[in-house]
């Protein structure tokens, strides 16, 4: 079984307050979040509208804890300089944002931040095999993008299985994390399965208690 005991946590603001959102980031980084996900989404390639650039910028002085952009966006290769300059630390394409995923990752690379891919629900494992070399990070979505508070999909969990030994085989250091439907609940089936970062919106931002509700999404995990 995958040796990983404890997942990172990567609370996503999309589930903060907007009003408060600096407060919101500093909050949970004061609850011990590891990353701040933060979702861009366009209402193209998501039928959402979030935020872009200049809010990733105005959130960057509330927390030294790395940025996690996932850009649900198409196209992305326009604004990956504007996010990279916002200070994002991880820059996070969708393979089915466009047909250069490869150039968009040189391209984040060149511009000093970490690439990473994320997966829909629909697509398989496979359509990463040839730039796993490239990524730092590989985020499989356990809901179709878009919004929070969805249900988790564990038909996805058999990719997440398969995406763990393809990275083994990579021999690379790469983190495999998991977007949508994350709670105390579907956490561990997600860990158990291979995931070591676990993103989660409302089972974070919707609870009374930011700290108790990041152990809850850690603690249910067997070594
Ligand atoms: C969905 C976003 C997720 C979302 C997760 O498109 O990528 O990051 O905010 O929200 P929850 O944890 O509420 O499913
Ligand atoms: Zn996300």
């Amino acid at each position: 079984m995958h040796s990983v005991t404890r997942p990172l946590i990567a609370p996503s603001v999309l589930a903060a307050d907007f009003a408060r959102l600096g407060e919101e980031v500093q909050a949970v980084a004061r609850a011990g979040a590891d990353w701040i996900h933060l979702d861009v989404m366009d209402g193209h390639f998501v039928p959402n509208i979030s935020f872009g650039p200049q809010v990733v910028k105005a959130l960057r002085p509330y927390s030294t804890l790395p940025f996690d952009v996932h850009l649900m966006i198409e196209p992305a290769d326009p604004y990956l300089e504007a996010f990279a300059k916002a200070g994002a630390d991880h820059i996070l394409i969708h393979i089915e944002a466009g047909p250069h995923a490869h150039r968009s990752l040189q391209h984040i690379r060149a511009l000093g931040a970490k690439p990473g891919i994320v997966l829909c629900p629909a697509t398989p494992p496979e359509a990463v095999s040839e730039i796993l070399d490239m990524v730092d990070v590989i985020l499989v979505m356990s809901v179709n993008p878009g919004f929070g508070g969805q249900k988790f999909l564990t038909s996805q969990l058999p990719k997440i299985r398969r995406l763990r030994e393809m990275i083994t085989a990579t021999g690379r250091d790469i983190r495999l994390a998991v977007d949508g439907g994350i709670d105390p609940k579907t956490a561990p089936l997600a860990v158990e399965a291979g995931a070591d970062v676990l993103i989660a919106g409302s089972a974070i931002y919707a609870q009374p208690d930011y700290a108790a509700a990041i152990d809850a999404l850690r603690s249910p995990v067997t070594a």
